[in-house]
């Protein structure tokens, strides 16, 4: 069978179960939680409010097979140059391989190199954490402010605030935006003579990063003198030469490879300031979590496959049923930035147009990925979710336990607010159930009437839940790994590559092409009226 005629059947199996409801399919089916749930380990995905059935899901797993998604996945663990935009290899896996095995890139290993770096990271880490590196003035460092942008700044921002409960080391801060009041406001609270500056860019050429860096060059040459600045700064890219050229010690220089991408990068020495943080057995845990991830996409059965199932309902959700966002919603307040971390994992990776042969795609690629966490969003845009007329299926992720011995009522009502949420999204309410409710509770029969349409919950909304024992390093790392190999399974079966991101360039190009008509020293002759007029207002307004 060809995939078009799978999405044929699919697309029938649809009508046939638009006849029915999510409610009525858990009525129907006691064991729907137990048929539509999978695990690695302690960590669950539960599926079954997703609607779908047994001959979906087997549709649905003869799509990843015509895709030939476990190929595929063999090429990518195996150094198979799948970025073919870029003709690199994608080894994000390889650095947090465990294995005694060699990965080849051009017939040459890579662990010895991956695991030198990661030797030199720890040693330098261990240094900062216990003072034994100091400042120029003499003195520990209290504070390391990470400059980068994109991958070289969600991953460890997202994971630093995800592993508070293990950060035993010195403050960490990140500033991304070329915003000047990104940089401003979080320099302003920091002693010079006290903080180390990490510069993270991949290429060592990003605009932001690079200026961001020059301000903080400046800010510590200022405080404490030129001959002070190798003290305070250390560098992590795949550009060595460039970093060498900034003014950055070579012993203070952590390298990556061009087989990591940049939204891919956490593994590697973009991971710096959180092993600063967490210390470098924690954060070994974390590579560790990530490696059982690996294991597991590689040796699971498909229909037990956790990022396999995940790609597949993204799939059914999209494709068929023809969603076009995705909530990421975790009742998890230090998963506060993870919907923005999987926002460039997903989206720049699986925002593409063109196949890998270069002909446009013929179905819709990459959703939206949104998200806040539970339960604020609750008190926001969860109106929209449950009674919006648009359907967006949301991703829940709780853990059993939380970190907070004495607070344990807190972590009950947050799993309540969790498990709510997804049921009634499920569930609804009906205009009987919302008329007889209203009745009870001494409305008459107008009011009735008047109000129980604002109170019906269409109900038959789709959510997945990701539920583990307790946010650890660990279960960090493997939770990052399955929502990385989400993204492939995805991206194969779109037939798109999905580790470039030509994306971003033209408004980059762009950009560098405004900025000397943005300081008046070229004319706007050639730009549309639109951004001309935008840039005579914004100039006239600045003058005054
Ligand atoms: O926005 C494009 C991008 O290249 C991302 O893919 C990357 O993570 C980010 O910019 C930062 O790039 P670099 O690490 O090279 O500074």
């Amino acid at each position: 069978m060809t995939v078009e005629a799978t999405f044929t059947m699919l697309a029938q199996q649809a009508e046939t179960l638009s006849g029915t409801s999510l409610r009525n399919m858990f009525q129907e089916d006691p064991d729907r939680f137990a048929k539509f749930s999978a695990r690695c380990d302690d960590l669950l995905l539960d599926y079954s409010k997703i609607k779908l059935d047994a001959k979906i899901l087997e549709l649905l797993l003869q799509v990843a097979r015509e895709a030939e998604v476990d190929a595929k996945r063999t090429a990518m663990f195996s150094a198979g140059k799948i970025n073919t935009t870029e003709h690199r290899a994608v080894l994000h896996t390889a650095l947090r391989n465990q294995s005694t095995d060699p990965v080849l890139v051009d017939g040459e290993d890579v662990m010895p190199d991956i695991r030198a770096v990661l030797d030199a990271m720890a040693d330098f880490s261990e240094a900062v954490r216990s003072g034994e590196l100091t400042s120029s003035a003499g003195t520990a460092f209290t504070d390391v402010v990470n400059i980068g942008i994109g991958g070289s700044d969600l991953g460890p921002a997202m994971t630093t605030l995800a592993l508070a409960p293990y950060h035993d080391g010195p403050e960490l801060h990140y500033v991304s935006n070329v915003d000047g009041a990104h940089i401003a406001d979080t320099l302003e609270k920091l002693d010079p003579a006290s903080t180390l500056i990490i510069v993270a860019s991949k290429t060592f050429t990003t605009v932001e990063t690079m200026t961001n860096a020059q301000t903080a060059r400046k800010w510590i040459a200022d405080a404490l003198g030129e001959e002070a600045v190798g003290a305070h700064f250390a560098a992590v890219s795949t550009a060595l030469d460039k970093v060498g050229a900034f003014g950055i010690d070579a012993t203070r220089i952590f390298g990556f490879w061009d087989w990591v991408g940049g939204r891919y990068s956490i593994w590697s020495a973009i991971g710096l300031p959180l092993m600063i943080a967490i210390g470098p057995d924690a954060f070994n845990e974390f590579l560790e979590g990530a490696y059982a991830m690996d294991v597991h996409f590689q040796d699971a059965p498909m229909e037990e496959n956790l990022p396999v199932l995940m790609a597949l309902i993204g799939i059914w959700h999209r494709n068929v049923l023809g969603y076009g966002a995705r909530a990421v919603l975790p009742y998890d307040q230090r998963l506060a930035r993870l919907p923005a971390y999987l926002q460039q994992l997903d989206m720049e990776s699986n925002g593409k147009r063109v196949k890998l042969n270069g002909t446009l795609v013929d179905s819709n690629t990459g959703p939206l990925v949104w998200g806040e966490p539970g339960t604020n969003g609750q008190h926001a845009f969860y109106q929209l979710l449950h009674q919006g007329t648009t359907v967006i299926p949301c991703e829940f992720l709780i853990a059993a336990r939380g970190h907070e011995d004495d607070l344990t009522h807190q972590h009950e009502l947050l799993i309540s607010n969790c498990l709510a949420q997804s049921e009634a999204l499920m569930l609804g309410r009906t205009l009987d159930e919302a008329a007889s409710q209203l009745s009870t509770a001494g409305f008459d029969e107008d009011e009735v009437a008047l109000l129980a349409p604002h109170k019906v919950f269409p109900g038959d909304r789709p959510s997945l839940t990701l539920a583990y024992d307790e946010l650890t390093p660990f279960a960090l790392g493997r939770l990052i790994a399955l929502y990385e190999h989400r993204v492939f399974v995805e991206g194969v079966i779109w037939g798109i590559n999905s580790f470039d991101q030509w994306g971003v360039e033209l408004g980059k190009e762009l950009a560098t092409a405004l900025l000397p008509m943005v300081k008046g020293e070229a004319e706007p002759a050639t730009k549309d009226a639109s951004t001309r007029g935008l840039l005579t207002a914004l100039q006239s307004a600045s003058a005054n």
